[in-house]
């Protein structure tokens, strides 16, 4: 079975619940799933004033932070971040912009690859935060996985790039999101499977 990481990074805990339920449908496939996070590089003083990012940074610690062992351990990466400014999270391309070594070698060329995140405003990110991710991919050699309409659950999810949840007044990813997260992640364990099982 392929070896699959879930690569995520999450201040206030949306994208981390895509995460969580894209790990479980890629391990329901038999994978074996590895769910990490990016490793915070924000100011200790910017975390403690937003209430809700000290809270999720406080509940995920025990989370592993992602190395390039794991990269090179995957034979399928889906990566996850909110959108910034219509763009990936700063502490996601910390992570990216360490993989030189391993890119110069090859050993990221043929892994499948996939992205999922989450924006406040439908139109304010969504797909060019995947898209972003895509790029990367493509720098790297991978074979890209979007959910697309591969599946009834995402003609309600709307999101043919990759699971996202639209942020509203505190809500958290609700079924119909993570029922599309978890369709991400069966599929791209699936395919993956095929390539590298
Ligand atoms: C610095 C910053 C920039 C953001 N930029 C955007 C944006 O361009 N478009 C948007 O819709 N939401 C934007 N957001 C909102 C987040 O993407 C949104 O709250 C997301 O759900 C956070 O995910 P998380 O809970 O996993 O951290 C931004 C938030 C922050 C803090």
């Amino acid at each position: 079975m392929p070896n699959v990481a879930v690569i995520y990074y999450s201040a206030t805990g949306n994208v981390y619940k895509l995460a969580e339920a894209i790990a479980a449908g890629a391990r329901d496939t038999g994978a074996q799933v590895r769910l990490l996070k990016a490793a915070e590089t924000a100011p200790y003083d910017a975390i403690v004033r937003n209430q809700r990012w000290a809270d999720h940074a406080t509940a995920t610690a025990a989370i592993p932070e992602a190395t390039l062992a794991d990269i090179e351990w995957a034979d399928a990466l889906i990566f996850g971040s909110p959108s910034r400014f219509g763009s990936v999270a700063s502490q996601m391309k910390v992570l990216i912009d360490q993989t030189g070594g391993l890119w110069a070698q090859g050993k990221l060329a043929g892994k499948v690859a996939s992205g999922f995140t989450s924006a406040s405003t439908a139109h304010g990110g969504l797909e060019t935060t995947i898209t972003t991710l895509f790029n990367t991919f493509a720098c790297w050699g991978c074979i890209i996985v979007p959910p697309g309409y591969a599946d009834p659950i995402q003609m309600q999810q709307g999101n043919p790039f990759g699971a996202s949840f639209v942020a509203k007044r505190g809500a958290t990813p609700g079924e119909l999101e993570l029922t599309s997260a978890r369709f991400q992640g069966r599929r791209v364990a699936e395919i993956a499977g095929k390539l590298h099982g």
